[in-house]
Parts: C-alpha cells; structure tokens; sequence
C-alpha cells in the first residue's frame, strides 16, 4: 500500500493527517480537581493529545459487572476545553485485583511453572478465553461510550504485549496448532527431523511447551504460535470494539522493546491495526542516532506508512542500569529524528509520576508538587515547533531508493543459534544502515516478502531462512532489474528451520552462480581485500565458490592459517536484467562503506545531498508537491550547512535560507522551495 492510499482511510487521515504532541495522563491516580491545573500546563507546553486509561481497569470497573466510565467521560471533556484530543487504551494490561482472585486461573505460568500473583501488571495468560471474555467485555463497553465522542482520536489496545504463558491450556492449544498446521504427526515429525535424540512423537500431546531451547523446528514453531495467539488476543479485542468505533477513529497499540524487539512477529500484530505505534526508549547513554534511525524505519515498514511513538522518556528512565538524563536539547533532536523517520507524534511517558508505584523515579514533566520540571520547557518548545510545521509536514513521508529486509524466521533463527556470541544481527543491520544512510539520507526496513520492485538496491544482511517462496520473490526482483545483496548466513535453513540441503544460499544457489563452501565463526580479524580496497572482517566469515561462468569474485580473505585462507569472501553475477551479490564476512567500517559505495553506484543510486559535516544528519519527507528536510546536529560542536538549494527555514519564520547553522543539538526543519 503506498502511503497516499494509507491515508486515504479516515482513520489513518486522523492520525496522520498532521503533527500531534502529547503525554500520557493518569487522571484516576489524581483528584479531579486538580485535572484543569494539568490540562492548562499541557495546553501551554502544546501538547494536542493525552492517551489515558491503559491501566485504569480497577477504576473503569470497580467491581465484577460494576462499571464507572463518568470520571473518564469528563476527563476528554475537561481536556478538549483545553484543545487537547484523547487516545484511550484499553487496560487489559492490569487486570484489577478482583478478577484475579476470584478467577485465578487467568493468571499467566512462567517457563519454569509458576503462577503469577496480583500486585504487578502482565498477569494475565495471554490464551486464557476466560480472560478475553472479560477483555471483550470491557473493550465492548468504552468502545460503546466513546466510539463516538468527537474528542476520541484513536485507541491502544493493551499496553506493550509482553509475557507469554506456558499453562497446561496453553501447551494445548500449541499442540493443537501445531496439528492444524502440519496436519499429521509423520509431517511434524520429518520437518523437526525428529529422529535426532529419539525426540519422535507418536501423540500430539507430547510435545512440549516449555521456555529453554530445544529442537531449532519446535522453537521456531513456539515463536510462531507465539505471534499466533498474541493476533488472536488482539483481535479479540478489536471485533469488539470496531462495531461501535467511529472509522474515524484509528485503533492501534503501543510495540515496546528496546531495538529489535522480538517477542513475536510485528508486521503480523500489526496487519489489522490502522496505524503502528511504538514506546522508543534510550535507556542508559544518550541518542544514538543511527540506531534510532534505523530502528524508526524497521517501524516504518510494519505497515510501510508513518506511526506514532506512543510514548518515549522525557529526559530519563528508573529501570536502566544508570537512569542519566539526555543532554540539554537532546529530547527536543530525538523528537524531531523521530518525525524525519515518519513519525507523525511524539507521546511524553509520562505526565507526572504518581506519588506511589514501582516507577517513582521515572523522568515526567510536572514534579510531585505539579509545578514544571526543569524538561517541561524543552517539550514547550517542541509542542510550538510541531505547530509551526504540522501543515507543511502533513500528507509527507520518507521515500527511499534502497531497502534493508528481514524476517522474523531469520532473527529467531539466528538468535537461537548465534554461532558467535558477538553477532549481533542489530549491530550487522547498522554496519549495514550507516554508509547507506550518510550516502542516501533514506533507508526503507522492511519484510523480505514486501514489494521490491520499486528499490534499486535490496540489502539483506541476516536472510538466514529462506524458504522456496521467498527465494522466488527474490529472484523476481533480481531477474526484472533489482540488485540484491545477500549478507553471511543467507539462505541456511528452509521455512521448518532445516538445514537447506543445497548449502548457502539455498534456493538461490542457481542464481548466484555460485555458493557458499562453510561457514567459520571468527576468533581473530582476517584480512580481506579486492578491487574495491582492503580492511578486515570479523566475528563470522563464509567461503564462496563460482559455480557459473558470470559470477565473478570481488573480496578474498588474504593469507593466514585459517581455512578461509585465499578464498573469496564476495561474489556477485548478474541474472535477469539484474545483479546479485553475496558478502560473506562481516567488514570492517572503512572497507563497509566502500562496498556500500560500489553498490549504490553500480545501481545508479544518486546523492540527494553534498556531503555533510559530520554528526549532522538529514531526512527527508516527500508530499505531493513538496518535500521536506530535517536536519540535525547530533555532536558537541557548531555545525555549518551549506544546501544544494534555496529553502524555507519553517521554524525560522519560513524565510529563505542556503546555509543552516545547527548548535549543538541544533534542528532544521527546511521546506524545498522551487517544488511548489
Ligand atoms: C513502558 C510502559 C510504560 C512505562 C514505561 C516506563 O514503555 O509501556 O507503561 O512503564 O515503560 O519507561
């Protein structure tokens, strides 16, 4: 779906349709009276949205049957005399303390058998149907109240899906998936080969259900039943709120994790919501931005439209090993690299920290006594930033030439077996992401089953399973003119995480011309050289061989004691009206970026931008008729931008402008001014 469609849906155009900055409130933490003192402070800060009630579940429903919506009810309408638009989120994330003890069997089981007790969130079993009976309920019922109220934009469903559950019922169901996708036991039994240990079954309830590792095909399949009953437990929840929702209004959750989050399969959680969202944290340290960046289009590419960050810190966290705050303007250039990735808001967690609760120590905008901390004027700041540039950025998004793909079969894959403990497929991405994005300014993240056709180059740096389908979409892309980059450990295992008996990469071995030989975790750098220069590779490193009269090599490891000794490290045919290149070593930064270099221009990938000082990063956002740049100074020093072209300085008045000085965490919010 392109972006222009994505919006075309009153739901996404809500969300989307403009900048929005906010908080999240807890107004049934607070007496009432003070809510007007809270809403005139965000409304001063310009905060436009509060999402509330994610966890408010013993005040939503005090007792079994007994319901109280008035409080929430005059919440919105306290806050919209403020301005300011609401997201409500189900509170299906803190069962109250009533359900659990008069239903204990609702409690979620650990890995190791132990049943969860109240007095925390995440207690619930994720399978339990006598837990969804009462989520559908409560969710039916604040979607029958505000499913309508004009001041409601959007809804969160649950708050960060986390902990799964490994209860007899649960066990059940995983068996009773696993029958209904493999149909018999001989099936299930050749695809695990099973054989191995004596671990054949010969009843489905054998099978286990625990949290070690094991059989790499059962993992694989827990991971996927996993993100199975996870959507389930989501759409629950969504059929029953959609009957009274107003398609205006947009339904969503808010994805947790730091970085790569794992846990289950996020392009399938995030299939049947109108727009993806997640919480952004940095934790201990500061902004790495490259990291962020990337991370921001992976999100991107959930549903290959903008998102919103549902929550991020403002200044610090309480569960980090150190809880240090972001530097001086630091919180203000996260924002806006959020939104030069295709965010379309940014959510403060949270308001004000209530007074008792495991997260006393967490950042916040107001203090115990509800006067502004010290970071309220920053995120003032950024509130009149986003109103100055909400029309301008309206209706834009990022559009790049070049894609990273995964899958989550190739994470899990790799992460169960990592073969070397330094790899580390976020750290292999952004060996990836940086060279590309100092060179192109715009990286699409997205699942290797998306449509390719429109990127030049396709980079796939951890493609560790690629089943016969897949392989195909690949070759499409490369026969009808893509140029792929398969990175180490492509096309190891096929869809039931067995081995590929064609060796590496699999299916794609025709393609290639050529294959991989073995694969070597590395205990010491190699040298590595070849037409485009020499440096060294590390941690893992494959052996190729051309097997096709095309194929040519293009890195060798250089002479030393190891079996990788003279053999080549890249090789690259050309297929199709297309190229396919396979890297198998993991590259110093030097000698990456010179193979991201050759690549791009091999494809005819052109510079949207002269060089750029370093620390100092770019994006941009394209309209219909418009194109937006943001550009930031992430480093200590002054910085000096010269652009290519005249441009509208938007938040500096919108005047003309050729060169951008950027302090320290210093932003630019730039329109292109002969596009309209
Ligand atoms: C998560 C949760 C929030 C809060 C924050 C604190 O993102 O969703 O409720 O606990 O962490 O950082």
């Amino acid at each position: 779906m392109s972006a222009d469609t994505a919006r075309a849906t009153p739901a996404t155009a809500t969300a989307l349709g403009r900048l929005w900055m906010g908080a999240a409130w807890y107004p049934e933490q607070w007496p009432e009276q003070r809510w007007d003192k809270d809403l005139a402070l965000m409304q001063a800060a310009g905060v436009n949205v509060v999402r509330v009630g994610e966890f408010a579940w013993s005040s939503l429903e005090p007792a079994e049957g007994k319901y109280d919506f008035d409080w929430l009810a005059r919440a919105i309408r306290l806050a919209q005399k403020h301005h300011i638009f609401v997201v409500i989120g189900t509170p299906t994330d803190a069962p109250p303390a009533w359900l659990t003890s008069k239903y204990p069997q609702v409690l979620r089981v650990d890995g190791d058998g132990r049943r969860a007790e109240h007095g925390n969130r995440r207690q619930f079993s994720y399978s339990s149907s006598l837990y969804r009976k009462f989520c559908r309920d409560i969710a039916s019922r604040l979607a029958q109240r505000f499913g309508h109220d004009p001041d409601v934009i959007g809804w969160q469903i649950d708050n960060e899906y986390s902990d799964e559950s490994f209860d007899p019922d649960t066990r059940k169901m995983f068996q009773d998936w696993l029958q209904q996708r493999y149909k018999t036991l001989d099936a299930l039994n050749t695809a695990w080969t099973t054989t191995y240990w004596s671990q054949t079954y010969t009843a489905w309830n054998q099978i286990p259900l625990n949290d070690k590792s094991g059989n790499p095909g059962w993992m694989l399949d827990h991971k996927r039943f996993v993100t199975a009953t996870w959507v389930s437990y989501q759409q629950n929840q969504i059929d029953a709120m959609r009957p009274y929702v107003n398609p205006r209004q947009f339904i969503t959750t808010n994805i947790g994790g730091l970085g790569l989050s794992d846990n289950w399969d996020h392009y399938a959680i995030t299939r049947p919501l109108d727009i993806a969202a997640w919480d952004p944290y940095v934790g201990e340290g500061h902004l790495d931005f490259y990291r962020h960046g990337a991370v921001s289009d992976y999100v991107r590419g959930w549903k290959r439209q903008d998102f919103w960050v549902m929550e991020t810190q403002p200044g610090f966290v309480n569960w980090a090993p150190v809880n240090n705050a972001l530097y001086k303007g630091e919180v203000r250039a996260m924002a806006w690299e959020s939104v030069g990735h295709g965010a379309d808001a940014v959510l403060y967690w949270q308001w004000r920290s209530a007074l008792n609760g495991q997260e006393q120590y967490h950042g916040a905008l107001v203090g115990p006594d509800g006067e502004p901390l010290p970071l309220y004027s920053e995120v003032a700041q950024i509130g009149r930033e986003f109103e100055t540039a909400s029309a301008a950025i309206a209706g834009t998004t990022p559009q790049s030439d070049i894609a990273i793909i995964t899958t989550y079969d190739s994470r899990w894959a790799i992460d169960f077996q990592p073969h070397n403990k330094l790899y580390d497929q976020l750290a292999v991405l952004l060996d990836y992401y940086r060279p590309l994005d100092d060179l192109t300014h715009s990286v699409d993240v997205v699942n290797a089953y998306a449509p390719l056709d429109r990127y030049k180059v396709v980079f796939a740096p951890s493609l560790n399973v690629i089943p016969a389908d897949l392989a195909q979409h690949l070759a499409d892309y490369v026969r009808h003119g893509g140029h792929l980059v398969l990175g180490p450990r492509s096309g190891m295992k096929d869809q039931f995480n067995r081995l590929n008996i064609q060796r590496q990469p699999g299916p794609l071995v025709g393609v290639l011309g050529g294959r991989v030989e073995q694969f070597y975790a590395l205990d010491q750098p190699l040298a590595v050289s070849g037409s485009i220069g020499s440096g060294t590779a590390s941690i893992l490193g494959e052996t190729l061989s051309v097997q096709s009269p095309s194929a040519k090599i293009l890195l060798k490891y250089g002479k030393n004691r190891t079996w990788l000794s003279g053999e080549p490290a890249a090789i690259t045919n050309s297929y199709g009206k297309g190229s396919i290149t396979y890297l198998g070593a993991l590259l110093d930064p030097a000698l990456m970026r010179r193979f991201i270099v050759q690549e791009l221009h091999d494809a005819h990938v052109a510079a949207l931008f002269p060089p750029l000082p370093s620390d100092v990063e770019l994006m941009r956002r394209v309209g219909k008729s418009h194109a937006i740049f943001i550009l930031i100074n992430h480093g200590p020093g002054n910085r000096v931008v010269r652009l290519p072209v005249v441009m509208h300085d938007i938040l500096r008045g919108g005047r003309d402008v050729r060169t951008v000085h950027l302090a320290t965490q210093g932003v630019a919010v730039l329109e292109e001014s002969n596009a309209h």
